[in-house]
């Protein structure tokens, strides 16, 4: 799985997402590293949990 490291976006930039690959989406919007899911919620959000998502086709993707 791609770390979330791998990105520092905004809204209105594109990433470039790996066919294959399994990303977690923040689901509590506590997350530094928005749109993905940096642990966060296990203490400022616990009744959330990631949204894992598996990439069937690769290519960019605009974050809003
Ligand atoms: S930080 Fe929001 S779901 Fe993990």
């Amino acid at each position: 799985m791609p770390s979330i490291k791998d990105y520092n976006v905004t809204s209105g930039d594109h990433i470039e997402l790996v066919e294959g690959e399994i990303y977690s989406i923040c689901s509590c919007g506590k997350s530094e590293k928005l749109p993905f899911c940096d642990g966060s919620h296990t203490e400022k959000a616990p009744d959330y949990k990631s949204i894992k998502v598996e990439i069937k086709r690769g290519g960019k993707a605009q974050i809003y």
